[in-house]
């Protein structure tokens, strides 16, 4: 019987370029985030990697609408999900890892498997959620109004990397509060 998993692998860099050139992005890889948090810090490495901006899509909690619409502009298959955002960029882009994230509900309801296929980097830019070392997403359902979460090892990430720099754009009150973490 399964007794300790620990899981990810925890990085930490001091710049996003660091963190590009050892995690090698570029094609094959999708990376879900905000364009006010990506572009700042990423947008000048020039990097061959498809980005996903999850504000395009929607504010405030994740959804299963979200990510399903999310899901139809991806226009290729991908050997690695980056998450670089808040605990919702981190919960949809758990179920962008999976072999079959749609439909959402289907994984909800048990009639698809879940088996991740894809190799999952969480970068987490907020503080206090600790999506990126845990194995659940949490997700509002709209059709059935209720927020619920579906947990299972598939979605541990395979690395949680820190990256001091990107809290830097946080709302003041957020800022302390990641200062006195750090
Ligand atoms: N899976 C888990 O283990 C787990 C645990 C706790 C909470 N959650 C989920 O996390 C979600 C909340 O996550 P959150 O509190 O990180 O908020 P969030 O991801 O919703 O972010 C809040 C806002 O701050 C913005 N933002 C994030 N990082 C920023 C940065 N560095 N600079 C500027 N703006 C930034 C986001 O774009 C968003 O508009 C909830 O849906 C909750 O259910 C998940």
């Amino acid at each position: 019987m399964k007794q300790l998993m620990i899981k990810p692998t925890i990085y930490k860099f001091d710049t996003a370029k660091a963190f590009a050139e050892d995690f090698a992005i570029g094609e094959g890889d999708l990376v879900i985030t905000n364009s006010y948090i990506f572009d700042p810090n990423f947008g000048d490495l020039n990097l061959k990697c498809e980005v996903l901006y999850q504000e395009k899509y929607g504010v405030g909690e994740p959804s299963d609408d979200m990510a399903e619409a999310m899901f139809k502009d991806l226009k290729g298959q991908y050997k690695r999900i980056i998450a670089i955002g808040g605990g919702t960029v981190i919960d949809i882009s758990k179920i962008f890892a999976l072999k079959k994230p749609s439909p959402i509900l289907d994984l909800y309801d048990g009639i698809t498997p879940i088996e991740k296929d894809k190799e999952l980097v969480l970068v987490p830019t907020t503080c206090g959620t600790g999506s990126e070392v845990t194995n659940i997403t949490v997700l509002a359902l709209n059709s059935r109004n209720t927020k619920k979460g579906l947990a299972h090892d598939a979605m541990y990430a395979d690395s949680a990397v820190i990256l001091p720099q990107l809290l830097l754009s946080l709302p003041p009150k957020s800022l302390v509060q990641a200062a006195s973490m750090l």
